[in-house]
């Protein structure tokens, strides 16, 4: 790994490919776009707004971070995709229905340009949707292949220096990791005999990996987190990160449980509703996709609370999460929480939570970061599972043999320090005894 002025200038253009050209990717492109125009502010972007600490509190020294560290501009990002529908990002941020007319028709031009490319699609994996942009090959190997010729196009035609490849398509049905999944051979194998439990996020990012492209995915789908894809991105010293990108309930819960646990309060139950009425909504009605969803929603609780080391606390507690398809509100999302606490001498207390709160704006600046962390990962030649982006996700990739990390204050520890590291400067531990000592 480099580190300090070793790490290469984020220099030159940026490409960010998005598998899923939907409502979190049109938001995030037309919001880049009208915040590199000075038209708005970046609100929930730390690469954008964050400021760092360094060194003693008395040094009063906080640097933006896009200062700290080398990041690409936004006005050297080029933006690209696939999807399997044809509409351009106007026409498909339209669809979404996340942003304003107001907000779309000043960058209309810059929108309608940014077309998909055909996508690599599989019914058996999402059900409720059904496309025509759709690759044509007789195996998996070939989508693969075709989709390498996608990244290398892309980026000669827009001369671009690097490019990293956030997936933002929808949430693919459950799998578990299998044999086919075990190496990198059995891998490679399975996309030629295109084996079933090959999955198309797999294969985009099998293509990424192979073309020394960084790899992010939002959505809960297994991809990446596979022996035989680490074993990939280790070999081509490529980052990956994942799963599934941490905004809405799981990012409140990810608030609130870490301050019960802090103050030892018990509980008895949460239970968590949803309704909303966007394609994610639709995709997710599907048993199969819900599946995987309610996997990286159900794991947050278990391993902040950790029942295992306070049974008295936490060992029965009832989690429950349900995602209801209900049109009427599209993109902006109802987000009930019921939480049964409990206290001193067993008290029983109640936390209600109604967030009202829209997806694809809290998504947006996630990609963002999530694009230009990567790039700064890559250039800094940190391959493999990036945990300290944790911070950004659900259900977190880490190192087999290592249980993740979910409470967003350890995560946010993690990334600030990461960056320290990176920049050859001092830990901040938080101890702060010094300040009180005389000698
Ligand atoms: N918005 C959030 O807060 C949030 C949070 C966590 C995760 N996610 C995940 O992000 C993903 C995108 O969410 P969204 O709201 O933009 O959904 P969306 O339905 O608006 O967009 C997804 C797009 O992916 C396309 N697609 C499906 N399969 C594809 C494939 N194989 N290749 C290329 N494109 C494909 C669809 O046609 C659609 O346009 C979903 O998986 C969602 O679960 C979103």
């Amino acid at each position: 790994m480099l580190r300090g002025n070793n790490i290469p200038k984020a220099e030159g253009k940026l490409g960010i490919l998005l598998p899923g050209m939907g409502a979190v990717t049109t938001t995030f492109i037309a919001g880049v776009e009208s915040v590199s125009r000075g038209l708005h502010t970046p609100v929930g972007s730390l690469t954008q707004l964050g400021t760092i600490r360094l060194g003693k509190r008395t040094e009063d020294k906080s640097p933006m971070i896009k200062d700290f560290v080398s990041l690409a501009g936004l006005k050297d990002i080029v933006f690209g995709g696939w999807d399997i529908f044809e509409e351009d990002m106007y026409t498909a941020a339209k669809n979404s229905g996340v942003l304003k007319n107001e907000d779309l028709e000043p960058i209309k031009d810059f929108l309608s340009a940014i077309k998909p490319m055909k996508a690599v699609f599989d019914k058996n994996y999402i059900k409720n949707i059904e496309g025509s942009w759709v690759k044509e090959a007789d195996s998996k190997y070939e989508l693969g292949e075709a989709l390498r010729q996608d990244i290398r196009d892309f980026k000669e035609k827009n001369n671009l220096d690097r490019i990293v490849i956030v997936w933002a398509a929808s949430t693919e049905a459950y799998i578990k990791s299998g044999d086919v999944h075990a190496s990198l051979d059995s891998f490679e194998k399975g996309l030629k005999e295109s084996d079933p439990d090959i999955a198309p996020s797999m294969i985009y990012a099998w293509a990424a990996l192979k073309e020394g492209v960084p790899f992010a995915n939002g959505a809960p789908n297994l991809t990446t987190d596979i022996p035989a894809l680490y074993e990939l991105a280790e070999k081509e010293k490529v980052p990956i990160s994942g799963k599934d990108f941490k905004t809405g309930q799981t990012f409140i819960k990810t608030i609130i449980a870490p301050g019960l646990k802090a103050r030892l309060l018990g509980l008895n139950g949460w239970f968590s509703t949803n309704i909303l009425g966007n394609r994610d909504g639709e995709v997710l009605d599907d048993p199969a996709s819900f599946k995987t969803k309610e996997e990286s929603k159900l794991s947050v609780l278990e391993y902040i609370l950790q029942p295992d080391k306070h049974p008295e606390l936490y060992k029965d507690f009832y989690h429950k999460v349900r995602i209801n398809y209900y049109p009427p509100r599209g993109d902006d999302k109802e987000g009930w929480d019921n939480i049964d606490i409990f206290g001193w001498m067993g008290y029983p207390m109640q936390i209600k939570i109604d967030f009202l709160c829209r997806d694809s704006i809290l998504a947006a600046p996630i990609v963002l970061d999530l694009a230009l962390f990567m790039d700064l990962a890559k250039r800094a030649g940190m391959s493999g599972i990036q945990e300290w982006l944790s911070f950004y996700y659900k259900s977190p990739i880490t190192a087999p043999g290592l249980y993740p990390e979910h409470d967003l204050f350890i995560q946010q520890a993690k990334l600030k320090n990461t960056l320290r590291y990176m920049m050859e400067e001092e830990q901040i531990t938080h101890l702060g005894i010094e300040y009180y000592e005389n000698e």
